[in-house]
């Protein structure tokens, strides 16, 4: 049985989803730090990791508990062939799920910050039409949680575990 969602968040999206989770599933939601204290090694949870240059957060840090599946929460749209990608750049044989999150500049600090503006200012310079929408997100920010974007691992979560 699920004993509760661990998470890692940089700038809130994978909190907002591992909360919403939380709620529907009633476990508990715990960022890394609670896990270690309120879980045990080999505890079935379901974790959720912002990506980061196409590596899951936190993946490393959760190798000792029983992760039944994974919600990766990137930038980037929902496509078949990025959620195969992020499979294969993480190395991972449990079933993965690609939750949309955002860019929330009000939140995002240091290189990190500047990271995203300078790709943001590459693509703005190329400005090719297939860009636009990349172009807009890397320039205002937006914010693409949704109980929609959920669907998809709650329906293997109730069906399979
Ligand atoms: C330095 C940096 C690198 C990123 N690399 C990726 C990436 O490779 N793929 C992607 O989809 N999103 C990428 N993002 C976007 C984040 O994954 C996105 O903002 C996510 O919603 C963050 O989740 P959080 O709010 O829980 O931290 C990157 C963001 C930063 C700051």
């Amino acid at each position: 049985m699920i004993k509760s969602i661990v998470y890692k968040s940089n700038t809130g999206h994978t909190k907002q989803y591992a909360e919403m989770l939380s709620e529907v599933l009633k476990v508990p939601a715990y960022d890394l730090k609670e896990a270690k204290s309120n879980l045990k090694k080999n505890d079935e949870i379901v974790f959720l990791g912002w990506v980061c240059a196409t590596k899951i957060q936190g993946l490393s840090k959760v190798k000792k508990y029983n992760v039944k599946c994974i919600g990766a929460v990137g930038a980037y749209p929902t496509e078949k062939n990025y959620i195969e990608s992020l499979r294969q750049a993480n190395k991972l044989n449990v079933e993965l799920f690609y939750l949309r999150g955002g860019l929330n500049f009000n939140k995002l600090t240091g290189l990190k910050k500047k990271v995203i503006q300078l790709v943001g200012n590459m693509m703005e310079k190329e400005n090719k039409a297939e860009n636009q929408e990349m172009i807009k997100l890397f320039k205002d920010g937006a914010n693409y949680v949704s109980d929609e974007n959920l669907k998809p691992i709650l329906k293997y979560i109730n069906d399979n575990l």
